[in-house]
């Protein structure tokens, strides 16, 4: 035994018998006592729970976000047609039939990895080529279409379009990877991959239940929402194409964030430029995070406390219908030579109508908006969500089905 494999052992020992030391400290208690008042939640609350993956509605829209998702963005290949489609349909619905219950996949490689399902949802929604290719012109609903372009817009085809969607939300990024690997295997003999976008949350139990989240400029994003079973009538499609009823329309954009120069902001500019408080989220006109905004409130020198460029106000409008349901995640990559990040949103939204309910607000931030200094859409694709697959059904069977 060499003398440095002697030091180390010693070192080790001492540091096993610090750390005894450390417990005796807390009453003999370790620091992953189960029986401590803040004890981790048992391993299968988590890893365990399931979302049904059937109903009239598909699920990854309605749902409570998970703390990861990956969006899966899929070109058709040359020569896939509606029979083609439907075969695609018909594998993916059965595959995801089993991964939500954390069962393997049919011809899973890697079937451990399937056993803990984490809340996973699989959304799957259909980009305007998957019509052309189908011979389904007829059915495409008139907002299925790229947005129109906006002068804020730096987009990149890297992160933009796609003929099919796969949205793979859930409470563990192993659940993740595995799921992407078999429906993108189940696909690969009719699509290649476009592009793939990870995203994250905060991690399930990192805060209180019903926490609104946070994003990478540190705001508290999504305080107001649409809420799912209240507001049903504004995201999902209660008429129409029969394959559309029960689905909605999806509308993804990749939104970097500046985050070397928001650095030089201060915290009273970087609130003015929201209309809404760090700490809490409260608008700079109430004390809670829920308070209604007083976009009439102006200060000691008679200026709006909520500055007419401010986000909150920029993105209202006085249409009631023209709002939508925010479902976004944080992406967080390795920066580019020179900088320092490469951080952003992945910005999700749910709508029935883009045209009618997501348009106008982006045309309102485009012509003016604070936070636009800061932010630049680099990615953009709308995507139809077919309505959800009920018993006996495969997903989109009320459209591909000859
Ligand atoms: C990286 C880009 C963006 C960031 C960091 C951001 C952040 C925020 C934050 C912190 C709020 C206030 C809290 C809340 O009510 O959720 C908010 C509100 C909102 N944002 Fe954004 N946002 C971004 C882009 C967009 C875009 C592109 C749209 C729409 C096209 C949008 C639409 C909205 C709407 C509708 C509200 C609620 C306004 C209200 O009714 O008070 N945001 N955003």
């Amino acid at each position: 035994m060499t003398s440095d494999r002697v030091d180390r052992r010693a070192f080790l020992q001492g540091g096993a018998a610090a750390l005894g030391g450390a417990a005796l400290a807390l009453g003999g208690r370790t620091a992953w006592d189960a029986t401590a008042s803040h004890a981790p939640p048992p391993s299968d609350a988590t890893g365990q729970a399931i979302v049904p993956a059937r109903g009239e509605r598909q699920a990854g829209v309605g749902t409570a976000p998970q703390a990861f998702a990956a969006f899966v963005a899929l070109d058709l290949r040359d020569g896939v047609d509606r029979p083609a489609l439907a075969r695609l349909m018909r594998i993916w619905t059965d595959d995801i039939d089993r991964l939500a219950v954390g069962r393997p996949a049919l011809s899973d490689t890697e079937p451990e990895l399937a056993q803990v399902p984490a809340r996973l949802t699989v959304t799957v929604g259909y980009g305007p080529g998957l019509f052309a290719a189908g011979g389904l012109e007829h059915e495409r609903p008139d907002w299925l279409a790229p947005l129109p372009s906006f002068g804020v817009d730096r987009l990149e085809d890297k992160w933009s379009g796609g003929d099919l969607l796969l949205q793979i939300c859930a409470e563990d990024q192993i659940t993740i990877a595995h799921t992407t690997r078999m429906l993108v295997k189940d696909a690969r003999t009719f699509t290649s991959v476009r592009w793939v976008q990870h995203g994250f949350r905060r991690t399930p139990g990192a805060t209180e239940p019903g926490t609104t989240m946070r994003n990478l400029m540190g705001q508290v994003d999504g305080t107001r929402n649409l809420v799912p079973g209240t507001d049903d009538a504004l995201i999902w499609a209660a008429d129409g194409p029969a394959w559309l009823v029960g689905g909605t329309s999806m509308v993804i954009r990749r939104i970097a964030m500046d985050l070397d120069t928001w650095d030089t902001v201060d915290r009273t500019g970087r609130e003015f430029t929201m209309g809404r408080r760090l700490a809490d989220g409260a608008p700079l006109t109430g004390s809670h995070e829920h308070d209604e905004p007083d976009l009439e409130a102006v200060d000691a020198i008679g200026f709006p406390v909520i500055d007419a460029a401010a986000h909150i106000r920029r993105a209202r409008s006085e249409d009631p219908s023209a709002r939508f349901l925010r479902r976004p995640y944080n992406y967080d990559e390795p920066p580019a030579p020179g900088t320092l990040s490469s951080s952003g949103l992945i910005f999700v939204t749910f709508q029935r109508d883009p045209v009618v309910q997501f348009l106008p607000i982006q045309r309102r931030l485009d012509e003016a908006d604070f936070l636009n200094t800061w932010t630049t859409p680099i990615g953009s694709a709308v995507f139809a969500v077919p309505g959800g697959c009920r018993d006996g059904e495969y997903l989109g069977q009320r459209l591909l089905q000859p």
